[in-house]
């Protein structure tokens, strides 16, 4: 029916791997970042030191030696010899100091996060001549508030799909970043040719997509650009679903979509997919959904970042 390019089912195929363990993916990121700013902030404060004394050497070697290589194993051993064990161990010290006053922990989100950025950027200010700053931006959270329905109507018989965690047992599974949505009466489902990549797939889709439920099948671009089009041609509310190409593309997957989606969207499975697909072609059927989805309202979250910039 439709062909999709080898190589976006390997990058779909990623994609899922990765969303499997998405809810490791935001403490791991949280650690990320705290380590990545202690070892930003020990690595400034090691090449400071280094610095200086390099730039005294370098004087001191400038005029006496030309020879390269032997600059270049002093320059080594002075490095190697200004990694003081007991200078790492002063800050990390700290760093242990602030978690234990924070719930034992210096996670992203949590006043040992801002500890942490707190002794790191007062250290570099009143240490070095960089120019310190520290700004925050927001990233948005998900969960979902109760699980999603989804229930058809095809020739007026309604039909109830299976919502579970379990994903091969699942007909649908949500998608992360959804928005709610109470449809409250069944709303007609139009199916959008080929996988909706593209302006022309959502232009002659029939009926208008406008106002409706779209039915979206999995590949070729990113779920995001399907998404960008279904709200750009006034969707109501998207179910994509899998194309069973392969065995291991027949159950749904748990996506996520942009930050900033604002569109209620699904996962199908295959099966459920397909047979909705095939209840479409025959307009006679009547093929209406409804759904049901309450994602929590929970506020951004701040993360912090520091910069340290030489003067000039
Ligand atoms: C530690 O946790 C308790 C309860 O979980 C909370 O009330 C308190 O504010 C927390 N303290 C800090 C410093 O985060
Ligand atoms: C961030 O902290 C607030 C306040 O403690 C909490 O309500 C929220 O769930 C946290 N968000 C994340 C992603 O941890
Ligand atoms: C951390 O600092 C940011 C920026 O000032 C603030 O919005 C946030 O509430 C602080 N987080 C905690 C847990 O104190
Ligand atoms: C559909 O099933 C869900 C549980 O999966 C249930 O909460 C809901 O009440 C059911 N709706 C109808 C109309 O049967
Ligand atoms: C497709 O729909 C037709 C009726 O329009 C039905 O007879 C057929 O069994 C359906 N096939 C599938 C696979 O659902």
């Amino acid at each position: 029916m439709i062909s999709i390019e080898p190589g976006h089912i390997e990058k779909d195929f990623k994609i899922y791997k990765n969303i499997k363990y998405i809810r490791f993916i935001l403490p791991i990121f949280g650690l990320i970042i705290v380590l990545g700013a202690i070892i930003l902030g020990l690595s400034i404060i090691t090449l400071v030191k280094v610095n200086n004394k390099v730039d005294r050497i370098i004087d001191k070697h400038h005029e006496s030696t030309s020879n390269a290589k032997a600059r270049q194993q002093s320059l080594n051993s002075i490095l190697s010899e200004s990694v003081r064990i007991e200078d790492a161990m002063s800050h990390l010290n700290e760093l242990q100091r602030i978690a234990k006053v924070s719930n034992g922990t210096r996670a992203i989100n949590t006043s040992g996060f801002n500890a942490t950025l707190d002794y790191i950027t007062n250290y570099l200010t009143a240490n070095t001549n960089y120019k310190v700053t520290k700004s925050f931006f927001f990233l948005r959270d998900f969960a979902l508030a109760n699980n999603p329905v989804l229930i058809s109507s095809v020739n007026g018989i309604t039909k109830n799909y299976t919502y579970s965690t379990q994903i091969s047992v699942a007909d649908f599974y949500h998608a992360v970043y959804s928005t709610s949505i109470n449809t409250n009466e069944f709303t007609q489902l139009t199916a959008i040719p080929n996988v909706g990549c593209s302006d022309d797939d959502w232009q002659k889709a029939n009926p208008s997509p406008a106002g409706r439920v779209a039915l979206v099948k999995r590949g070729t671009c990113p779920f995001r650009e399907k998404i960008a089009l279904a709200t750009k041609y006034n969707v109501k509310a998207v179910l994509l679903y899998n194309d069973g190409t392969s065995p291991d593309r027949v159950s749904p997957i748990e996506i996520t979509l942009a930050q900033e989606n604002s569109m209620p969207t699904l996962f199908l499975s295959f099966t459920v997919g397909q047979a909705l697909l095939n209840s479409t072609q025959n307009t006679r059927s009547n093929t209406r959904m409804k759904l049901l989805i309450e994602a929590k309202n929970i506020p951004d979250y701040p993360v912090g970042n520091i910069c340290a910039d030489t003067p000039s």
